[in-house]
C-alpha cells in the first residue's frame, strides 16, 4: 500500500461552488484538493480526489482503493443514504475510512440522518464545510503512521 490517500466523492459534489452555496459554501472540489494535497504533503503523502456522479464508478474506486490507498476519505453524497452497494464495498477494504459531510447533516431533513456509511467509517465528520476534508485527511495521517 502506498501513501496515497483517495478523497472520493458522490453525486452532485461536481457542482461544489455553484451549488447550494448556503448550504456548502463557494469553495469548489478544485480547492478541496488543493487545501488536502497541502495537508497531506506536509507528511510525505499524496491525495487523489475523484468524483463520480454513478454509483457503480464509486465502488470501483473503492475497489481500486484495495491495492493503492492507504485510506479513504469519502463523502458518498446522496448516496450516503441509500447505497449497500458502497457500505459493502468498503467492508471489503482494510485501511482507515473517514467520512464527511460539508453540512450538517443533522440539522437537515430526517432522511439525511441515517447513512449506511457510517456503520464502516473510522469516524464521521460533518458540519465544518470543505475544512471537513482537511480534518479528515489529517487524521488519517495520524492513523496510517
Ligand atoms: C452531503 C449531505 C448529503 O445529504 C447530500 O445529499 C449531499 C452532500 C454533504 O456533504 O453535506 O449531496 O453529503
Amino acid at each position: 500500500m502506498s501513501g496515497c490517500i483517495f478523497i472520493l466523492n458522490g453525486p452532485n459534489l461536481n457542482l461544489l461552488g455553484q451549488r447550494e452555496p448556503a448550504i456548502y459554501g463557494h469553495e469548489t472540489l478544485t480547492d478541496v484538493e488543493r487545501a488536502c494535497a497541502a495537508v497531506a504533503g506536509q507528511a510525505g503523502a499524496e491525495v487523489r480526489l475523484f468524483q463520480s456522479n454513478h454509483e457503480g464508478e464509486i465502488v470501483e474506486q473503492i475497489h481500486l482503493a484495495r491495492e493503492q490507498a492507504a485510506g479513504i476519505v469519502i463523502n458518498p453524497a446522496a448516496f450516503t443514504h441509500t447505497s449497500v452497494a458502497i457500505l459493502d464495498a468498503l467492508n471489503a477494504y482494510d485501511g482507515p475510512v473517514i467520512e464527511v459531510h460539508i453540512s450538517n447533516v443533522h440539522k437537515r431533513e430526517s432522511f439525511r440522518h441515517h447513512s449506511y456509511v457510517s456503520l464502516r467509517a473510522d469516524a464521521v465528520i460533518a458540519g465544518c464545510g470543505v475544512q471537513g476534508y482537511e480534518l479528515a485527511v489529517a487524521r488519517l495521517l495520524r492513523l496510517i503512521d
